[in-house]
C-alpha cells in the first residue's frame, strides 16, 4: 500500500519543514505492511485498518500534527457535550446551572446561592424600652414633688438623664421651673414669664453681698459647699446675687444694654423671663478674705479652682463654661453656679458634660 502524503497549501516553509520531520518520525514507527495470507488470522492492527471507511487514510499514515489537532478537536467536543448534558440535567432538576464547579467557586468567591435563596434569619423585634412613666413608684415620687426621691426611683442621676434625653420619660418636664432639672435658656423662657419660687431662704453661714435668697435645697447645698471649701483651705466663698425676680432681671439686663448695646449684653445677661436666677437655683459667687472680690476675680482664685473641681459634689454645676457660647449663647461665667441636685450633678460630672442642653439632649440655644 502506498504512503499517503497530505499537502497543506497554507503551510509555510517552516511549518512544512516541521511537518516533514514529523512525517519521517511517524514513518519510522510505522510497521511494515502485513501480507494477508488466507490461513493467517488478522492482527488487531489489521482489523483496525480494515474498519476504515474507503477514502479515509489509515491513522498511522496521518501526520502526528494533524492527529494531535484531531484529538484536541475531539476532546473539545467531548467537553462541550458533557457540559451540555450537565446543564440539561441541572435544569431538569430545577437547579441553576453554574459556569464553574462548586469547588472552584469555593476558592474564587462566595458559594452558589440556592434557587430558593439563603435562609432569612428571623430577628425578633427589640422590645420598646420601658418608660419610667409606666412605673407607679416613679410616677408617685414625681407627683410628690420630691426631686431626689424621683431620681432614686429610676435608679440614679444617669438613669434619669438617659431616660429623659432618649424621650422615654414624657412625664418629666424640663420646663417645670419648680424642679431641679429645669432647663432655662434663650429658647426656653419661664411659663409664666414672671414665675417666682415659693421657698426662698438666705443660706446659713454664707456671706451675702446682696439681700438675695435661694430655694431651700440650693441654699442648704451652698452652705455645705462654702464650709467644705473653707475646710479644704481654699478660702472663703461669698456670693453677690442669687434669686432675681422678673422685674429685677429687667433692670439688670437694661443696665447691661446701656453700657454696650444689645449684642454685647446678650452674651452676658439674660433678658427678663430667660434668666436662671429667676428659678432661685442659680448663684453668683465671689472670693472673699477680709473683703470680697468681684465676679471677675473668681476664675483666678483658689476658691474658683476648688469650685471647678468640687461643686458637683454639692449638686452644683458651672453652667457657662469657656468655649460653649455656641450652645449656651453666653461667654464663660466661672462665678455662675446652677443647682441641679447631687444625683444629676454627679452624672453631669461623670459624663464629662459641659452644657445642660447636651446633658438632656436638647437643641443648642445660642440666640433668642
Ligand atoms: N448672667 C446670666 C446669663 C444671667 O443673666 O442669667
Ligand atoms: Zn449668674
Amino acid at each position: 500500500m502506498g504512503r499517503v502524503t497530505f499537502h497543506d497549501p497554507e503551510t509555510s516553509p517552516r511549518r512544512a519543514a516541521r511537518a516533514e520531520a514529523e512525517r519521517r518520525a511517524t514513518a519510522a514507527i510505522t510497521l511494515p505492511e502485513t501480507r494477508m495470507d488466507a490461513d493467517e488470522a488478522p492482527s488487531r492492527r489489521d482489523l483496525r485498518s480494515r474498519t476504515s471507511a474507503p477514502g479515509i487514510p489509515r491513522l498511522a499514515a496521518i501526520p502526528l500534527l494533524v492527529r494531535r489537532r484531531i484529538a484536541v478537536a475531539a476532546l473539545a467536543l467531548v467537553v462541550v457535550a458533557s457540559g451540555a448534558v450537565a446543564i440539561g440535567a441541572a435544569v431538569a432538576s430545577g437547579q441553576t446551572p453554574t459556569a464553574e464547579p462548586q469547588a472552584a467557586a469555593a476558592i474564587a468567591g462566595p458559594p452558589a446561592v440556592p434557587a430558593e435563596g439563603l435562609p432569612v434569619p428571623v430577628i425578633a423585634e427589640a422590645p420598646a424600652p420601658k418608660s419610667p412613666c409606666d412605673d407607679p413608684a416613679f410616677t408617685s415620687a414625681l407627683a410628690s414633688g420630691d426631686d431626689g426621691a424621683t431620681i432614686a426611683a429610676i435608679g440614679g442621676g444617669e438613669a434619669f438623664r438617659s431616660a429623659v434625653a432618649s424621650g422615654i420619660a414624657p412625664c418629666v418636664s424640663l420646663a417645670d421651673a419648680t424642679r431641679q432639672w429645669v432647663v432655662v435658656n434663650k429658647q426656653r423662657p419661664y411659663d409664666p414669664a414672671n414665675y417666682r419660687p415659693n421657698d426662698l431662704v438666705m443660706p446659713n453661714g454664707v456671706r451675702a453681698l446682696e439681700d438675695s435668697a435661694l430655694r431651700q435645697r440650693a441654699a442648704d447645698a451652698l452652705s455645705k459647699l462654702v464650709q467644705a471649701a473653707e475646710d479644704a483651705g481654699a478660702g472663703e466663698i461669698g456670693y453677690l446675687s442669687a434669686f432675681r425676680s422678673y422685674e429685677t432681671q429687667q433692670k439688670t439686663y437694661a443696665a447691661r444694654v446701656s453700657v454696650g448695646g444689645v449684642a454685647e449684653a446678650d452674651k452676658e445677661s439674660a433678658r427678663a423671663g430667660f434668666s436662671e436666677h429667676q428659678s432661685g437655683l442659680a448663684v453668683d459667687i465671689v472670693p472673699c478674705s477680709r473683703s470680697c472680690g468681684t465676679l471677675d476675680d473668681v476664675g483666678g482664685s483658689t476658691q474658683g479652682a476648688w469650685v471647678r473641681d468640687h461643686a458637683w459634689e454639692y449638686g452644683f454645676i458651672t453652667r457657662y463654661v469657656d468655649g460653649r457660647i455656641d450652645v449656651t449663647g453666653y461667654e464663660p461665667e466661672p462665678w455662675h453656679l446652677r443647682y441641679i441636685g447631687p444625683e444629676l450633678a454627679k452624672a453631669y460630672h461623670d459624663g464629662g458634660y459641659t452644657t445642660l442642653e447636651e446633658f438632656f439632649g436638647l437643641p443648642a440655644a445660642p440666640t433668642y
